[in-house]
């Protein structure tokens, strides 16, 4: 059986060998920073695989029963890892399971290193996450721009507590974990530098541009009329809006108080991803534009 080591470091190699824009691609202190992570510390001892089976269930990979099975899979660079269905009313013990209703993952590693390469922060920069969940890229963040400058929203108390512990035993200490509804954003550590979230939107929450500084950036998946949803990078104005680009493609789980949420734009039919930009006001929802 290889180490996790060894696994992270074939993961690495895969990711970097992607042949899409993004990811480690020009980023050299990402892959330093993705190899040394111990992402199998923040991934539960069970977990859903993320593909359903012959019998059309998504299996449980158990860390005790099938170590290297389940090493394998924390490495696997498309592979999101299912924590949660149903807000817990599925429950791991019970097996294999056909529901599909996903409310928390350790999120796929290639997404991971694209959303943070995407915004790219600097040491000393001040984070606001939105979805701690396991603390996976909680702790990427903390290790490239310091523990006290990251501040994560979770919504579910036993996730946040959980993520807490991985974190410090990860780093030594956590950065700040916050129980409470990400799309109020963080007031007291406010101004941002940037906001990364890992859950979803149909509609930027107007507290995230408001607690971001001009020229700070927001990364997160918005829901988009085709389909998929997509990575979205948007540059504050510092007044409440946006701007910015459709980056790719991706799919992702709603933040708690937008699943329910019609998508707000007319069908466009199939899109070139990349010409389109994106507007958000502050007094309105986000409009998507044919680039010039
Ligand atoms: C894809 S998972 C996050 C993965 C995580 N970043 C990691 O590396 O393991 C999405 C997370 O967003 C959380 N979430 C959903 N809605 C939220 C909200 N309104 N506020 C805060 N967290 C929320 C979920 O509970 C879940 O843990």
């Amino acid at each position: 059986m290889a180490t996790a080591v060894t696994y992270r470091r074939q993961c690495a190699e895969a990711i970097s060998a992607y042949s899409g824009t993004g990811y480690f691609h020009g980023r050299p202190w990402l892959r330093v920073l993705f190899e040394d992570v111990p992402r199998e510390l923040f991934t539960p001892d069970r977990v859903w695989w993320h593909r359903r089976d012959e019998t059309g269930r998504y299996p449980v990979l158990d860390r005790h029963r099938q170590p290297d099975e389940w090493l394998k899979a924390v490495y696997t660079p498309d592979a999101a890892l299912i924590t949660q269905i149903a807000d817990g009313a599925v429950r791991i013990e019970d097996g294999p399971t056909e529901a599909s209703d996903f409310t928390a993952s350790i999120s796929c590693p290639a997404v991971v290193v694209d959303m943070l390469g995407c915004l790219s922060p600097r040491p000393g920069q001040r984070i606001l996450e939105i979805g701690t969940g396991t603390g996976y890229s909680t702790a990427l963040m903390a290790r490239r721009i310091g523990p006290s400058n990251v501040v994560s929203v979770e919504n579910q108390p036993t996730l946040a507590e959980r993520a807490e512990r991985n974190l410090k035993r990860d780093l030594g200490r956590a950065p700040l974990i916050v129980t409470a509804d990400g799309e109020e954003g963080y007031l007291p550590r406010a101004p941002y530098d940037g906001v990364l979230s890992t859950a979803c939107v149909y509609q930027v929450p107007p507290a995230w541009l408001q607690q971001t500084k001009a020229g700070g950036v927001i990364v997160t998946p918005l829901a988009t009329p085709w389909g998929p949803d997509s990575l979205v990078r948007l540059v504050c104005d510092g007044q409440g809006g946006a701007d910015g680009e459709l980056v790719k493609p991706i799919y992702f789980m709603k933040v708690r108080g937008q699943r329910e949420r019609l998508k707000p734009w007319k069908e466009l039919g199939w899109p070139l991803w990349s010409s389109y930009r994106i507007s958000v006001a502050a007094d309105g929802p986000a409009s998507i534009r044919t680039a010039p």
